[in-house]
């Protein structure tokens, strides 16, 4: 008998197919919606694997899955899971790494250069129809070249943005990250630094961090306050990473020049978000990843992690591998 599968996000018809020729899939449509939610819990019972994305897969709903084998996440980021908890119950985890990294890095440097240049304010001037004259210093920007990159957390996603920066734009590369990387200071001359330095001398603030329980709340009212004015702050890991009012504050003191995010405490981020009134915030849906290649690559990746683990082989992105 083939095994029962949960579906949670849509796939595009061969990697449905191929689901379906190796499972018996129940497709779950608008999973956050409270019909979705309940839909999902009444599949639960019968799951042997599950597959999607963005959904907090918590413990009153994994005591739904008496018999879930691996949960396929379509993300590289894992912070919906409680790992512990999935090992304790033998669930496998698997994720999307590297196939969606240049992707992310791509969306990186859009948010850099797109808050150093005020590309969306100054878009939207033209738009709006209030562009009179010739522009002038309230409407300059900052460079991106040759301006130093921080970065913190340098591992793929940050080294393929450390590669643009370096190799593109000429911009010395500053690290922290939980261990030195050898690599990346060779190919990139990419110079290690104590969190602390990192925020006073970097222009450019990048977080590429995964959120854990060490990284939650990492950078909060203290660390804003060894930016300097100049500073543009980046985040493409993970709202929760920051302390979300004292970014606010930040910006809202000129104490730092402007933000770039993508990643938010709360997704979708409220319109009534104090930060959407900021014209020095580039504000983008989380969608690091999101172009037609690359969610298609991640979702066909998820589909290999999860049949491998169906048919009892070692899936190749295995997360808790100590299961
Ligand atoms: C990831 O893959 O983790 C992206 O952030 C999408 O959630």
């Amino acid at each position: 008998m083939k095994p029962h599968v949960v579906l949670y996000k849509s796939l595009s018809a061969p990697l449905m197919q191929r689901l379906e020729d190796h499972a018996q899939v129940t497709l779950i449509e608008d999973v956050k919606s409270p019909g979705g939610l309940a839909r999902l819990r009444d599949a639960l019972p019968q799951a042997d694997g599950l597959l999607g994305a963005s959904l907090k897969i918590d413990g009153p709903l994994l005591d739904l899955a008496p018999k879930l084998k691996v949960i396929s996440s379509v993300s590289v980021g894992v912070d919906n899971y409680d790992l512990q908890d999935l090992t304790r119950r033998g669930v496998q985890l698997t994720n999307t790494p590297d196939v969606l990294t240049e992707t992310t890095a791509d969306t990186g440097f859009a948010l850099i250069m797109a808050s150093a240049r005020r590309v969306v304010e100054l878009a939207n001037m033209v738009r709006d129809g209030q562009w009179r004259q010739n522009i002038g210093p309230r409407h300059f920007g900052s460079d991106v070249h040759g301006k130093k990159l921080g970065i913190i957390g340098m591992g793929r996603i940050g080294e393929a943005l450390a590669q643009r920066g370096n190799l593109g734009f000429g911009m010395p590369v500053l690290y922290h990250s939980h261990s030195r990387k050898p690599a990346v200071e060779a190919r990139f001359g990419a110079q290690y630094r104590s969190l602390e330095d990192l925020l006073k001398e970097a222009d450019f603030v990048c977080l590429t961090l995964p959120l854990t329980a060490d990284t939650e709340g990492l950078i909060g009212a203290a660390q804003f306050a060894l930016m300097r004015p100049e500073t543009i702050f980046i985040n493409i890991a993970r709202g929760k990473v920051v302390d979300e009012k004292a970014l606010i504050e930040a910006l809202r003191n000129k104490q730092i020049r402007a933000a770039g995010l993508d990643v938010f405490e709360q997704e979708p981020l409220a319109q009534d978000s104090p930060l959407l009134a900021l014209d020095n915030v580039v504000a983008t849906p989380h969608m690091g990843s999101a172009t037609f290649e690359t969610r298609e690559a991640m979702a066909r990746c998820a589909v290999d992690n999860l049949l491998a683990a169906l048919a009892g082989e070692r899936p190749p992105n295995l997360v808790n591998p100590e299961i």
